[in-house]
């Protein structure tokens, strides 16, 4: 089974490990080096290897660790983002030229289903939306109005796939859904058959750009290439794309039910957050898929409450057997509700970044691919300055914002403390952890299910936030830019490219 970012299992993660085929040459120069083996980085990686274009993918686990294997996968041209939204902030032009950029990355991925014949439970389906009072069918009707006018196929409907009561609905034709990591293996052995090269377990640690062929430091080897990729969620280093992307946490679960109530289409309610619902058959057995209880990382002291409170709503209107799988997941909200994918501000003209997708990951991870392979073959696209990074105007104050947080660092090299004190102190139940107060520092304390004690500096080695516990998935979970270690304090998810410091624990009885 592959490993994930969190201590939960995923419906999706009982795979084996990708078995590479072609090992990566030291002394090439590569055309494009990819920094993620998510369904981003694998997704482009083919269309620029396809292009012949010779590729390195570099993942610092294993292919799928972060949230491909944590999506609910929904491939949908009826975005998070409504299109009343998207017309406000860009226009109805720009509103239009969304929805096509979404379906075009529906075809893509059929495309690739059909012509790969790839076997990942792919099914086209309609979407609902649904409102349940009076203030969101007013919100319904406006977004059915705009989603129209984007150009989605929609009609208004008496009936949803699911037994939950509402007062209006929407049916969107074009949608689809299906197993994103076999989906995501099938293309990266398409990749590696037309030459591309993929590293597992191989983090990059540096780069330099200071010429035009760019280094790119990883825990293998360094790597030489004419352009970069960071398809890593978000960028690391010190980035503006930092604070126009918020980090935010969502809850699913995977269930079998006692009945065969099972919907077929894709459900959204209009809470905020949302619920989500949709079913998928793995292995001949099915599963309601459902999601929601979203927060921004790091600001939910009991993340094992959400998924209570997510089974007690899923309970209401299904009538479930078994909980079969629980897990939590990561994204990034973009500031005014559209991904940055393009150049990356800041960086020299060969560096480009795709981040900031929202709740639509699986199909801005293929408008990405689209948009960086044309960015880079043809050095145009259409949606090249809808989705262009570089809409990010300077954010005032940014450099204090840095000073600030950067006063806060602390450093433990050289100090130990005491087992005992600290644990008596902490008072953790296994599984627990706390940012406590002791001999005047500040200690980031957790203790594993066989109770043993683990002390790590909470000053997240990204930008010196302080990081907070997350009960749910056992790891150390910044809230400023979503960098999440685990318990040991190694990195999990960036920006953050360097571990928390680890903090000496001394038994006394060993003094
Ligand atoms: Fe930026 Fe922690 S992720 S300070």
């Amino acid at each position: 089974m592959i490993t994930r970012d969190g201590a939960y299992v995923s419906l999706w993660q009982e795979m084996p490990v990708y078995q590479t085929q072609n090992k990566p040459t030291f002394t090439e120069l590569y055309d494009v080096i990819i920094v993620g083996g998510g369904i981003t980085g694998i997704s482009v990686g083919l269309l620029l290897q396809k292009s012949g274009l010779k590729c390195l993918i570099l993942e610092s686990h294993n292919i799928g660790f972060g949230t491909t294997s944590g999506t609910t996968a929904h491939l949908n041209t009826l975005l998070d983002t409504p299109y009343t939204t998207i017309q406000k902030n860009f226009g109805r032009e720009n509103a239009r030229l969304v929805a096509t950029a979404a379906r075009e990355a529906i075809h893509l991925i059929r495309y690739h289903i059909e012509d790969y014949r790839i076997d990942c439970g792919f099914e086209e389906a309609a979407a609902y939306l649904f409102s349940q009072d009076e203030k969101q069918s007013r919100e319904l009707e406006d977004i059915a109005i705009a989603s129209e006018e984007a150009g989605l196929a929609l009609s208004y409907t008496s009936s949803i796939p699911v037994a939950i009561p509402f007062e209006k609905a929407i049916r969107v034709e074009g949608q689809a859904k299906f197993h994103p990591l076999k989906y995501v293996y099938a293309l990266a052995n398409q990749y590696e058959a037309a030459g591309g090269t993929i590293l597992q377990y191989s983090r990059v640690t540096n780069t330099n750009e200071d010429d035009e062929i760019i280094d790119v430091e990883s825990e293998a080897a360094t790597f030489k290439t004419k352009r970069l990729i960071y398809a890593t969620h978000i960028p690391p280093t010190v980035n503006l794309l930092h604070l126009r992307c918020s980090p935010w946490r969502s809850y699913a679960m995977a269930v079998r039910l006692e009945d065969d109530h099972y919907p077929e289409g894709l459900c959204y309610d209009m809470h905020d957050p949302y619920h989500y619902y949709r079913t998928q058959i793995i292995d001949g057995t099915k599963y309601l898929i459902a999601g929601g209880e979203d927060h921004k990382t790091g600001h939910e002291p009991n993340t094992e409450k959400c998924f209570r409170q997510l089974e007690s709503h899923i309970r209401q209107y299904f009538k479930i057997r078994e909980v079969a799988y629980q897990w939590s997941s990561q994204y990034f909200e973009p500031a005014d509700g559209l991904p940055y994918i393009g150049h990356l501000p800041g960086h020299s003209e060969n560096v480009y970044v795709a981040t900031g997708y929202g709740g639509n990951g699986m199909i801005y991870s293929s408008v990405a691919a689209i948009v960086l392979r044309d960015l880079i073959v043809q050095k145009e696209s259409i949606f090249a300055d809808l989705f262009s990074p570089s809409r990010v105007k300077p954010v005032a104050g940014f450099a204090n914002f840095i000073e600030h947080n950067a006063d806060v660092a602390k450093q433990f090299i050289g100090k130990w403390f005491a087992t005992e004190t600290l644990d008596e102190m902490a008072s953790l139940a296994p599984g627990e952890g706390k940012v406590v107060k002791y001999n005047g520092e500040i200690i980031a304390v957790s203790k594993d299910s066989d109770g043993t004690l683990h002390a790590v500096s909470p000053t997240c080695t990204h930008l010196k936030c302080s990081v907070a516990w997350n009960l749910a998935e056992q790891t150390w979970d910044c809230p400023c830019h979503g960098a999440r270690y685990d318990a040991e304090g190694n990195v999990l998810t960036g920006p953050a490219s360097r571990n928390l410091e680890v903090i000496e624990l001394r038994t006394l009885s060993r003094v």
